[in-house]
């Protein structure tokens, strides 16, 4: 490929990753899958490193993270990071004036610069000659943990700095700030978490620091962290006088400073300004816990200098915290979406901060074993960040000794299944097919198209199924006659509707048996899986009849996925809503192409555009048949399969012999002898 068309490909790459960045970690709705993802971001590192003249610094390559490390190494500040001193209430914010006009032998008024404290983790970058050299945690202030390649993921930290003509850039700089992630994307991301049954973060500053923390970077990639600027450390070739000229260059260099800092001209303004932000807090789309307030002037701050490790030149105001005593009542285990049960304190109603709470989220079994929360506790809550209301901690002296310690239930609250902890995850989880906390997620996957296929079947008829108790199981669907659809609301109005969807789920009863055992959402059966298992088992009835050592002899099936399966046909109720199929004569039947390996060891590469297969597809097809798919042709590859307009991988594969198919040659050999 010339340099022309690598440079049109770049571009091309570039926009593509770029969307898909956006529809994964800002509007939480991938489009294609990480394989792909993936594939499209090894392109575009090969074209880069082939023409390495093509600049990089705004490309989505440089934000992906790399190779993960064994442990961080340390790095010491240039300049140590301190703390702030804290102020809990205007008297202690003017006591602070006082105590900087006393220190300069001055009655004159001090000029401050204010900013919102954000909740998160502090971080120290050092640029050198305008590159991103290192970056770091706060560490003990002294010294700390080398995250640099955790920070280069994060798109609003410039790699580069830029230089305009009021913004020279020094040789060397530290910049200062703090990451930290946004309320909603904060949510997502414990959704995210819970969905994929991992332990959620029990606040945004936790998620961050967490992030930042994560020896492997790609995963750090996918977080949604974000960074204000808020100062600098050590700075080699330029000087500043006033704090507030440090901020407005930060900003040229584009760093991201945030936009409600403002000037203040005494501390009275301060003090308005504390008031102002406290007020419009809740409409922040990050959690802040107070306002900074620093003396503008960085000679008056020079000589001003720390006592222990705070400053005397800056304070942190921190918010009245929205805190109340209150009593424990229960403890219950609320059954989430997809089955995962979470800890729920009963309380006692209390207001705090004008608000009514009764219930307060514990996260999980370990963070009330690392708070020590009984039934019958006296503890104290807050409402942290104005949102989720939570237990601060137990007032031990309060205790009379009849608390009582909560277990999460051997069998859901909610159906009465099993709760089991699966063997790669933290969560407990209800597995009950049943289980009305669980049932219209567990319906709609099970009509999905990837399932059993009941043609216009949306989530809203769905969700009115359930909500008149019409079905309680997916068994329930076959059950399901014109008269029980009729007697729902609106259904009369639009006669059509009743006899169509009767008739689509008709159709689908002799489904193809991986289909079946996919619909079951059984936890770790995914599509392919759901192939592989009914290729080797051939009926319903073997599998429910395996045992863990029948399905780990099978190549691709792991302890997790055994251990979910046996589990989830030991369960009575699972086997119950199994039977109710059969009564409605729901009789999966052996899929046609039993998952055979006439493709096993085969080695393929993909070129150009293929008409009838997506990708995805084709690659799904060649694994589930035992072969594998790589990038580049080599010694070792089978067969090349070109579609439209190939690549340079075709001349490579003629040039080494190898078997070259066309897209209809590689569907006839897919096809099983
Ligand atoms: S100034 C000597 N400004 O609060 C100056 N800190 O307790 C030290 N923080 O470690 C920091 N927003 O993590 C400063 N606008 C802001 C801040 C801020 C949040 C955090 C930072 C620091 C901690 C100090």
């Amino acid at each position: 490929m010339d340099k022309a068309a690598a440079i049109k490909r770049i571009k091309e790459l570039r926009a593509l990753i770029n969307y898909h960045n956006k529809r994964y970690y800002q509007q939480d709705d991938p489009e294609i899958s990480d394989a792909e993802y993936d594939r499209l971001m090894k392109e575009l590192t090969e074209f880069e490193e082939r023409f390495p003249e093509i600049d990089v610094s705004e490309s989505p390559s440089q934000r992906v993270g790399a190779a993960p490390l064994d442990k961080f190494s340390t790095i010491s500040h240039l300049t140590p990071m301190l703390s702030l001193a804290n102020a809990f209430s205007e008297q202690d914010i003017l006591d602070f004036d006082e105590r900087i006009k006393r220190f300069l032998g001055t009655d004159e008024k001090i000029a401050f610069v204010v900013e919102p404290k954000l909740d998160g983790t502090a971080v120290n970058l050092i640029y050198e000659n305008g590159l991103l050299a290192v970056g770091a945690t706060r560490g003990d202030g002294e010294k700390g943990e080398d995250v640099t390649q955790n920070l280069r993921t994060i798109d609003s930290i410039p790699l580069s700095m830029k230089k305009g003509k009021e913004s020279p850039i020094p040789e060397r700089i530290e910049i200062r700030g703090e990451v930290y992630i946004e309320s909603e994307p904060f949510k997502k991301l414990n959704k995210r978490r819970l969905q994929e049954g991992e332990q959620p973060f029990a606040n945004p500053r936790n998620a961050a620091a967490g992030s930042l923390r994560q020896l492997d970077s790609r995963i750090t990639a996918r977080r949604p962290l974000d960074i204000f600027c808020y100062g600098i450390g050590l700075v080699a070739g330029k000087t500043f006088k006033r704090h507030w000229d440090v901020l407005q260059t930060l900003s040229r260099w584009g760093f991201r400073v945030n936009p409600y800092v403002k000037q203040a001209k005494d501390i009275h303004a301060c003090i308005a300004y504390y008031h102002h932000i406290d007020k419009i807090r809740a409409e922040l789309p990050y959690e802040i816990d107070g306002v900074v307030v620093k003396v503008d002037d960085l000679s008056i701050q020079e000589r001003l200098g720390a006592v222990s490790r705070s400053p005397r030149w800056a304070i942190a105001c921190k918010f009245a915290a929205t805190q109340e005593t209150t009593i424990i009542q229960d403890i219950i285990a609320q059954v989430g979406r997809t089955g995962v049960l979470t800890p729920v304190a009963i309380m006692k109603p209390v207001q705090v901060g004008g608000v009514m709470v009764s219930r307060a989220t514990l996260h999980n079994q370990d963070e009330i074993e690392k708070k020590d929360i009984r039934i019958g506790d006296t503890v104290i809550m807050q409402r942290a960040g104005d949102v989720i209301p939570e237990v601060v901690k137990v007032i031990e002296s309060e205790r009379r000794g009849t608390e009582t310690k909560f277990v999460i239930p051997a069998a859901c609250p909610e159906c009465g299944s099993e709760v089991v902890r699966l063997e790669d995850e933290s969560a407990y989880r209800c597995i009950g097919l049943a289980c009305p906390a669980q049932i219209k997620e567990h319906i709609a996957h099970f009509a999905s198209r990837g399932g059993i296929n009941i043609e216009g079947f949306g989530d809203k008829v769905v969700a009115q199924l359930v909500n008149t108790n019409t079905i309680i199981d997916p068994a329930d669907l076959y059950f399901l006659t014109q008269e029980k659809l009729l007697s729902m609301n609106g259904w009369q109005k639009k006669e059509v509707l009743a006899p169509k969807l009767l008739e689509a789920i008709r159709r689908t009863k002799t489904p193809p048996l991986d289909k079946f055992i996919f619909a079951l959402g059984i936890r770790h059966v995914g599509e392919h899986m759901a192939r592989v298992l009914a290729g080797s088992f051939k009926t319903l009835d073997s599998l429910m009849a395996a045992t863990e050592d029948d399905l780990l002899a099978i190549r691709d099936i792991g302890p997790e996925v055994a251990n979910s399966i046996t589990r989830f046909f030991s369960e009575q109720s699972n086997k119950r809503v199994i039977e109710k199929f059969r009564e409605a004569g729901v009789t999966p039947i052996e899929t046609a192409q039993p998952e055979s390996a006439h493709l096993a060891g085969k080695s393929f590469v993909f070129t150009g555009t293929l008409n009838k297969l997506g990708r995805n597809e084709a690659k799904e097809i060649v694994e589930s048949l035992g072969g594998k798919i790589s990038e580049s042709v080599t010694k070792k590859t089978d067969y090349v399969v070109t579609g439209e307009a190939p690549g340079s991988k075709l001349q490579k594969a003629q040039s080494a012999g190898i078997t070259i198919l066309d897209e209809e040659g590689f569907l006839q050999l897919t096809i099983r002898k």
